[in-house]
């Protein structure tokens, strides 16, 4: 069964054609080149470039994966989290494809598109699991029984993961988003494991705006006495990202253990990183537990990892009436 996803969240407009998981083709046009001046996504230029960008990308995804229009059985699409704009452009397009191809129609939910894109591509996946997803506006933690059945067991009270890279990195003179940036000046033999301690805690959440303001008050310190260098630089944000990873990847041992499960499941943004990426393969081989990452393609926002999980939900027996409306948290 071809499966058709649109996601329109944020910057990405991205169209995918999927099949029982594999990815026939997922074609992506980003509007953040537009964005860059500004340090951050502007949700009008966002929604904007959507409208411009939707058609095309929906014909050169169908092309891409040699399907033609009538063969599509499900438009699935991205329902939220997101930016009210960018969502309404998405699924105002996915219902009038829908409904002129009379096939069902699926609002899926962008973070659990997410904890689906370890799976595309592959065969098997069971469940429980514990799900992390960690992106430039979410950091949570899941007990994920099945795709319909989703226990929130921590997120995040202040900033996510991915937000408190970028907004440090832009203090630091790096470009949006300083994610992959800072990702690439790290080095762990710089870190400073006393620069950036966050709090300890008996629950499973996350708090980043301290050590957001103490990167930020460190800057305005330094560059006041005009001592700031290179190599303060590649300290501070290797440090940074040393404790923000850590954060992650202790709270997701901490849910395995705490629920006597042994598969974990990530997702989203921050988990293209490569620092997370070798400790959590570290933690699985130390654990004897299994840990599921996405294709370094499938972790930014992406349209096949709504196919996918919109393919397994209308199996389940799902589908959206035409009445579908974006929501925004
Ligand atoms: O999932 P995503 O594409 O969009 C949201 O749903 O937010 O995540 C974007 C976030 C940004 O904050 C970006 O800085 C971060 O993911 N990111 C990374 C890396 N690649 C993207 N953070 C750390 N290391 C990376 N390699
Ligand atoms: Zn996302």
């Amino acid at each position: 069964m071809y499966t058709l996803g649109i996601e329109t969240s944020c910057d990405e407009t991205s169209v995918a054609i999927v099949n029982k998981r594999r990815v026939l083709s997922c074609e992506t046009v980003s509007s953040l080149n537009f964005h860059k001046k500004y340090g951050g996504i502007i949700p009008e230029i966002a929604s904007r470039k959507h409208l411009k960008f939707i058609g095309k990308v929906t014909q050169s995804s169908l092309k891409k994966a040699k399907i033609e229009l009538r063969k599509i059985k499900l438009v699935s699409v991205t329902q939220g989290p997101g930016l009210i704009g960018s969502l309404l452009v998405g699924v105002s397009f996915a219902k009038a494809l829908a409904f002129s191809l009379g096939v069902p129609l699926l609002g899926v939910n962008h973070l659990f598109a997410h904890l689906f894109s370890p799976f595309l591509n592959r065969k098997k996946f069971n469940f429980p699991f514990i799900g992390l997803v960690a992106s430039g506006g979410h950091t949570e933690i899941y007990r994920v029984s099945d795709f319909d059945r989703i226990e929130v067991l921590g997120k995040t009270k202040d900033d996510a993961a991915g937000e408190v890279l970028d907004k440090v990195g832009r203090f630091y003179g790096l470009r949006y988003p300083a994610g992959p940036e800072i990702d690439k000046l790290f080095q762990e033999e710089l870190v400073d494991k006393n620069l950036f301690r966050l709090k300890k805690k008996e629950d499973l959440s996350f708090s980043f705006s301290g050590i957001k303001t103490r990167a930020i008050y460190i800057y305005q310190e330094l560059s006041k006495a005009k001592k700031i260098k290179a190599l303060d630089k590649k300290i501070i944000l290797s440090s940074l990202q040393y404790t923000v990873i850590n954060s992650l990847i202790n709270n997701l041992t901490k849910a395995l253990i705490e629920n006597k499960i042994n598969t974990g499941v990530c997702g989203g943004g921050v988990v293209a990183n490569s620092y997370f990426r070798k400790v959590v393969s570290q933690i699985a081989k130390k654990r004897g537990v299994k840990i599921f990452l996405p294709e370094i393609n499938y972790c930014q926002d992406n349209a096949a990892s709504v196919a996918g999980i919109g393919e397994y939900l209308y199996q389940k027996g799902y589908k959206s009436s035409y009445q579908l409306t974006p929501f925004l948290k």
